[in-house]
C-alpha cells in the first residue's frame, strides 16, 4: 500500500514519525535525494511551501518470501500486477537484487530514481525475457549484440545498443543508448513472463550503497520507500558486465562477472575498458563509472595485505574497533572478521554479502587486503576500489 498525504504537517499530526519523500526538485536542501525525516520535512516546510504542492509517498513496505526454487504464483501474480500499475518492486536476480517497474511508463520509472535517491543522469537497465524482446527496443541490432547474446544471455550481460523512441527518456537519462539484459534468475524471469513489459531495474538500495544480495538488505535500505520486496533467497554474484556495443570498437562500461576475456573470445578483440572517473554532478558519459559507489557507510581503507595487517594493528593499538577483509589462509571471526580464499569466483560470489556483515558490525573503519592486479579480479578490484574511495580520517 502507498499513501499520498496532502501535507507532511498533517502527516506529523497523524502520528507518523518515519521518513518522507518530496516529489519537486525545489527542496533538494534536504539532502539525499529529496528525502528527509518528517521532522525535518516540516521544518523546511512550514511557510515556505504552498499546501497543494505537498504531496508525500509513504509505503507500507511488504516482503513476501518464496520457498527455495519456487515461483509461487500468487506471490509472482501479485508483483506482476503492481507492475503494470504503475509500482515498484524489488526482486532478486542472479547477480543481485533489483528494484524494477515498468519500462515503458515514465512516471513508474520514476519511481525508482525516487526510492533510490538516484541522479537522473544514470540511466537504468532494461530487463527483457528474450532476444527477441530486446530487438524491439533498439533500432539496429549490432552483429556483436547477437554474437554476445547468443553466448551469454540469459545471464549477467547487459549490452548497451541504440534505443527506438518507444524507451523513455528517464530510463535512457536522455541518452541515445538503452543498456537492455536478459536475467536467467527464474523468479525475474517468472515475473517479466506475468507483467508482459519490459521491466527497468537497477539494484535495490540507496544510491552508491552496498548492492543488495538478501531481501533483508533491501528492507533496511528501502524500508519505507517501495511497497513490495520478492524474496527469493541470498543471490551470489556482482552486477552485470556492461558492454557497450553502439560503436564498432566495443567498451566495457562496467566490469562484471563475465570477464573481457570472455567476451573477447566471442567477438574477436578485447573491448577497451572505460576507466575514466566521473563525478557525481557530472554529465554521465561513461555511466558506471562513479567513483564512490557500492560503499559501505563505515569508512573503508584499501592497501596491500602486508600493509592492511599493519594498519589495523595500529589502529586497535590506538582504540579504533577495526573489522577486516582477508586474502589467503586465515579464520573468519564474524562479525568483524571474514577471511576469503584467494580465488576471484569465491570474492566475486561473497564480497557484497561480506561488506554488509562488516558494515553492519559497529566498527570504526573497515581495512580490506587489495586483491591482485590480475584481469580475472577485475570486476572485484572495480567495487572494493569504489568502496573505498570515500577519504578516510584515520
Ligand atoms: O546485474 C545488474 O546489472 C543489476 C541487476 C538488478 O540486473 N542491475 C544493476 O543496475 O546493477 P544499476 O542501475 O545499479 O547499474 C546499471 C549500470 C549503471 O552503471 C548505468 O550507468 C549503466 O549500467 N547503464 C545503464 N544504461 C546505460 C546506457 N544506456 N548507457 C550506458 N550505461 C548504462
Ligand atoms: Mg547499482
Amino acid at each position: 500500500m502507498w499513501v499520498t498525504m496532502p501535507c507532511p504537517r498533517l502527516m506529523r499530526e497523524a502520528g507518523y514519525h518515519g521518513e518522507a519523500y518530496l516529489p519537486s526538485p525545489t527542496y533538494q536542501g534536504l539532502g539525499a535525494g529529496c528525502w528527509g525525516t518528517m521532522n525535518e520535512v516540516c521544518a523546511h516546510l512550514v511557510g515556505y511551501m504552498p499546501r497543494e504542492e505537498c504531496v508525500v509517498h509513504v509505503y507500507n513496505t511488504i516482503v513476501r518470501v518464496l520457498p527455495q526454487g519456487s515461483e509461487a504464483d500468487e506471490v509472482i501474480q501479485q508483483a506482476a500486477a503492481m507492475l503494470r500499475a504503475g509500482d515498484v518492486v524489488a526482486f532478486p536476480t542472479e547477480t543481485v537484487y533489483g528494484l524494477g517497474a515498468n519500462a515503458m511508463q515514465p512516471s513508474a520509472v520514476a519511481r525508482i530514481f525516487e526510492a533510490k535517491g538516484r541522479p537522473s543522469n544514470n540511466p537504468l537497465i532494461v530487463h527483457v525475457l528474450d532476444v527477441r524482446a530486446a530487438r524491439k527496443l533498439c533500432t539496429t541490432w549490432p552483429v556483436m549484440a547477437d554474437r554476445l547474446a547468443e553466448a551469454f544471455w540469459p545471464g549477467p550481460l547487459t549490452l548497451v545498443v541504440p534505443r527506438t523512441g518507444d524507451v523513455p527518456d528517464i530510463v535512457t537519462a536522455g541518452g541515445p543508448n538503452v543498456g537492455i539484459r536478459v536475467p536467467s534468475h527464474s523468479v525475474a524471469r517468472a515475473i517479466l513472463t506475468a507483467a508482459e513489459v519490459p521491466i527497468a531495474a537497477p539494484s535495490a538500495n540507496r544510491s552508491n550503497a552496498i548492492s543488495p544480495t538478501r531481501a533483508e538488505h533491501v528492507l533496511s535500505d528501502l524500508n519505507g520507500r517501495i511497497p513490495l520486496i520478492i524474496d527469493g533467497g541470498p543471490t551470489n554474484n556482482l552486477e552485470s558486465t556492461v558492454i557497450d556495443v553502439s560503436t564498432e570498437l566495443p567498451r566495457i562500461l562496467r566490469p562484471g562477472p563475465i570477464s573481457s576475456q570472455a567476451l573477447a573470445e566471442v567477438v574477436g578483440r578485447l573491448p577497451v575498458a572505460v576507466t575514466v572517473p566521473q563525478t557525481e554532478m557530472a554529465p554521465l558519459t561513461s555511466p558506471g563509472q562513479l567513483q564512490v559507489h557500492y560503499a559501505p557507510s563505515t569508512p573503508a581503507i584499501m592497501l596491500p595485505a602486508g600493509d592492511a595487517d599493519q594498519l589495523a594493528a595500529q589502529l586497535r593499538t590506538s582504540g579504533k574497533l577495526v573489522a577486516r577483509l582477508t586474502s589467503g589462509g586465515g579464520k573468519s571471526c564474524l562479525p568483524m572478521e571474514i577471511a576469503l580464499p584467494p580465488s576471484w569466483q569465491v570474492w566475486q560470489a561473497n564480497l557484497y554479502e561480506a561488506l554488509h556483515t562488516l558494515d553492519d558490525a559497529g566498527a570504526d573503519i573497515i581495512v580490506v587486503d587489495e586483491p591482485p592486479l590480475a584481469s580475472e579480479w577485475a570486476a572485484v578490484y572495480d567495487r572494493l576500489k569504489r568502496a573505498c574511495a570515500r577519504t578516510v580520517n584515520l
